[in-house]
């Protein structure tokens, strides 16, 4: 597996692998691989046949106050997952690599990246869409995938490809989950045994608010209410906001009908940490 610092040296490495008539499968993250990130690579490796990773943790998406220093960070352990799960490449700038001082562009995806989790967490969609542009630009043609834990980041991710023309296939790949239903996530590693325990509670209050859409529920801010009262009966749990939105559009539709996605973002103890399930009401 082959390690690369540099911006072009990435680009030039792949594009040889393309004029060898080889196709190219990306996987961005920012390191703390655990096996939702492994399955992300291994189902490139099925699909493409080089696969690079970029492990880059980016300042851009971090807003104040947030944990950028205590990020972990762990490149050697990071190589090992990646080149297990079938990585050829693995991408690991400096922020000045990434973000030389003369770089004056944000990207800034109207309106998706505003709500939900980008209400709470302001400028961080800008950030990651600003990386993700960067490093898509870089990667070129390619399957570049991605988790649906993280879902407004994919439909971000998804609206900027599309507007942009990147020459980039978004493929969106399902939430790995611990066997307590918790969704694998770096941020996890933060978290007490109690707490641990405690963050179960937003998939079971997930499943619990597209069960009662399957029961026939139709109002939005019924569901809300069931998902958050099953998120507040956890002491350890803050919950954040909890929504039933449209996947394409992000917004609460007035009445429930056709492909849908239960959101939710919550603090466990000091841990910021979302989810998302999804459920389909037939038309
Ligand atoms: O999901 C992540 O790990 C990051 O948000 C991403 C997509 C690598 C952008 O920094």
């Amino acid at each position: 597996m082959r390690v690369i610092e540099r911006a072009v040296e990435l680009s030039a490495t792949l594009d040889e692998q393309r004029s060898a008539g080889r196709t190219v499968g990306f996987v961005p993250t920012m390191g703390a691989l655990h096996d939702g990130h492994a399955s992300l690579i291994e189902r490139a490796a099925v699909e493409c046949d080089t696969v690079a990773v970029s492990i880059f943790v980016n300042p851009l998406q971090f807003v104040p106050g947030e944990d950028l220093a205590e990020y972990p960070r762990d490149l050697g352990a990071d190589l090992v997952v990646a080149e297990k799960a079938g990585a050829a490449v693995v991408f690991a700038p400096t922020a000045t690599e990434m973000f030389p001082d003369a770089s004056r562009t944000t990207v800034h995806v109207a309106g998706l990246g505003d709500v939900l989790e980008g209400a709470s967490r302001p400028g961080h969609f800008d950030g990651v869409a600003t990386a993700v542009t960067k490093l898509l630009a870089l990667a070129g043609r390619s399957r570049s995938y991605f988790g649906e834990k993280d879902f407004q980041q994919l439909v971000v991710v998804g609206r900027l490809v599309a507007d942009l023309s990147l020459p980039v296939e978004v493929v969106a790949c399902p939430t790995v989950r611990g066997s307590d239903g918790v969704a694998l996530s770096s941020r996890n590693r933060y978290l007490s045994v109690d707490e641990r325990e405690a963050a179960a509670v937003l998939h079971r209050a997930l499943r619990a608010g597209a069960a009662c859409v399957r029961a026939g529920e139709r109002d939005p801010g019924e569901v809300v209410d069931l998902v958050s009262a099953v998120v507040e009966a956890e002491p350890l749990v803050t919950l954040d906001y909890a929504a039933v939105v449209d996947p394409a559009t992000l917004a609460t539709p007035r009445t429930l009908a056709g492909e849908l996605r239960l959101v939710l973002g919550a603090r466990v103890g000091a841990t910021r940490l979302i989810d998302n399930v999804a459920v389909e009401v037939p038309r």
